[in-house]
């Protein structure tokens, strides 16, 4: 995968629960998304990403898969399916799905047959299932914590008198881990990708994709070094990726395969990314960093260098359905009190990613600016909130996930005439996707204006980065395209103006003026740099 097209995709985030509902039954559906995709189409993106769609009891909202060859009927129907695909290419979107090869839902056909169908049945070697410790086993096997929070075994049948037998969930206990050391495990995952490429769809965002094998032994976590390489990321799972790969480069157009990865350092995740596996990876520090200016140009300049290493394009998000909402970490936050300079640094955060080679994700809501919704706890879903201990402060995942305001006079903003999934608070009419677009100054005409630029510049999109550092709150990049130089400052600083010199502005994220050469608290600049 070299041509420029692919190095540089603007993909589209999609948590379909979350995104149109065309039946009022409060849940987001491929009509939905239909009716929708013009909208998509305007903004201005190469692909969208849709998350997992296929029938799932919903334990982890789709997360948790009982059949991986159809999709959910709350979504809508294969045949449906097809044809989102093929509007997709019309509209020359390409379509990535999400494969959730670590777990399955406990509703999946092979538990129900592990659990049904007798002590030590051929389906018990599916999953991950050991004696307990202590007096007959009543106690897990060893101390491994649930990512949700809590013990990450649960009961396993057991014979009558025999030691307590255990299975591994390291997600929610209706996700349980699978066996990857089974060759059926592998063949049907092989099938999966096989049969959603034969339908034409472009890629996957792999799921948990340093899970798979589980450390041998099952030594406790307190003996691990680090909190990730123990129960994650053992070598054996390149060799799959070795394989998928070949699938996916069996295709025509080859098939693309991005990985969630977490690993324990960035020398460890190389070893996912390349030719013979991964094209990509979400860089997770890139995502969770603080607002600071070195910060960010040391997160930006290693996932570059790491990048080049591995011969692959970077990737690079703010937000997606697990992480609090971008505009609530940086842009509310009680320094910047004033919504102008919120509002400004979130722009720039855009203008910033824009200009950064490589693939970019935005996630569904982010180009309208919307913030993380304070679910009230009665409604919340996310299993992550009903496995914290009583004194955590964590909430879970349902606020980055509250469905889209389409419509600023319809109830719940346009998404659903029904009961949504998760309530849409009542001044999200505010930021309604009808009146943003009709607002040249929006933050959704903001995000399609810069886009638009991202695709006529190539040196926005390709090119490489010459040169990055931050000097106080300025955060300065120097882009390189050709034999010409552009320069990205941004200003992380709350008070302080900073002069621009010499250089000539060609775009900035206040859009004001271009000749007045004070860059704002909260702003950041596009200039052309005269090398010569
Ligand atoms: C990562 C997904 O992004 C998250 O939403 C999910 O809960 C876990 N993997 C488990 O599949
Ligand atoms: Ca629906």
């Amino acid at each position: 995968m070299s041509g420029e097209s692919q190095d540089s995709l603007v993909t589209y985030q999609i948590y379909w629960r979350s995104f149109s509902d065309s039946n009022g039954d409060g849940i987001g559906d491929i009509a939905g998304l239909v009716d929708r995709l013009d909208y998509v189409a305007d903004l201005g993106v190469d692909a969208i990403w849709l998350n997992p769609m296929y029938p799932s009891p919903g334990a982890d909202h789709g997360y948790d898969v009982s059949d991986y060859f159809d999709v959910d009927s709350d979504f809508g129907t294969l045949s449906e399916f097809r044809n989102l695909i093929k509007s997709c290419h019309s509209l020359n979107i390409k379509i990535l799905m999400d494969v959730v090869p670590n777990h399955v839902s406990s509703s999946h056909p092979w538990f129900i047959s592990a659990l049904g169908e007798g002590i030590g049945n051929d389906y018990e070697k599916l999953f991950i299932i050991r004696d307990g410790k202590g007096e007959l086993g009543s106690e897990p096997p060893n101390d491994w914590q649930s990512i949700f929070g809590g013990p990450a075994w649960s009961y396993f049948p057991t014979g009558e008198g025999q030691v307590q037998r255990w299975y591994l969930h390291m997600f929610d206990s209706e996700q349980p881990d699978l066996n990857w050391y089974e060759n059926k495990v592998r063949e049907h995952f092989e099938d999966v990708i096989r049969f959603w490429f034969d339908m034409d769809v472009d890629g996957f965002r792999i799921d948990v994709a340093h899970g798979l094998f589980k450390a041998s032994g099952f030594p406790d976590m307190s003996t691990f070094d680090d909190d990730v390489s123990g129960c994650w990321d053992q070598p054996e799972v390149h060799e799959i990726y070795r394989r998928w790969r070949k699938i996916a480069d069996s295709y025509d157009p080859p098939r693309l395969l991005i990985g969630e990865v977490y690993a324990s350092s960035r020398e460890r995740l190389l070893q996912y990314l390349g030719d013979d596996q991964l094209h990509s990876a979400f860089d997770f520090a890139f995502l969770k960093q603080e607002w600071s200016a070195s910060v960010f140009s040391e997160n930006i300049s290693k996932n570059v260098d790491l990048c080049k290493k591995a011969g692959v394009p970077p990737t690079w998000a703010y937000s997606n359905h697990d992480e609090i909402r971008h505009w609530s970490r940086y842009a509310s936050i009680p320094s910047a009190t004033d919504r102008t300079i919120g509002e400004l640094r979130y722009k720039s955060l855009f203008s910033l990613i824009c200009a950064l080679p490589g693939n970019i994700y935005l996630y569904n809501g982010e180009e309208l600016g919307l913030p993380e919704a304070d679910v009230p706890d009665s409604d919340r879903q996310d299993p992550a909130f009903f496995r914290q201990p009583p004194e955590s402060e964590y909430k879970g995942r349902d606020g980055c996930r509250v469905p889209m305001p389409w419509s600023n006079n319809s109830k719940n903003a346009g998404f659903t005439t029904g009961v949504p999934w998760l309530p849409v608070p009542s001044d999200w009419v505010n930021y309604a996707a009808d009146q943003q677009k009709i607002d040249p100054m929006s933050i959704l005409s903001f995000y399609r204006r810069v886009l638009a630029l991202r695709k006529e510049n190539n040196w926005m999109n390709a090119g490489s980065i010459d040169d990055i550092f931050a000097e106080g709150d300025v955060l300065s990049l120097t882009r390189k395209f050709g034999d010409k130089k552009y320069k990205v400052l941004m200003n992380f600083g709350d008070s302080q103006h900073y002069k621009i010199e010499g250089e000539q502005v060609i775009f900035r994220s206040s859009e004001e003026e271009m000749h007045h050469n004070d860059l704002m608290p909260g702003e950041l600049a596009y200039l052309f740099y005269n090398n010569n």
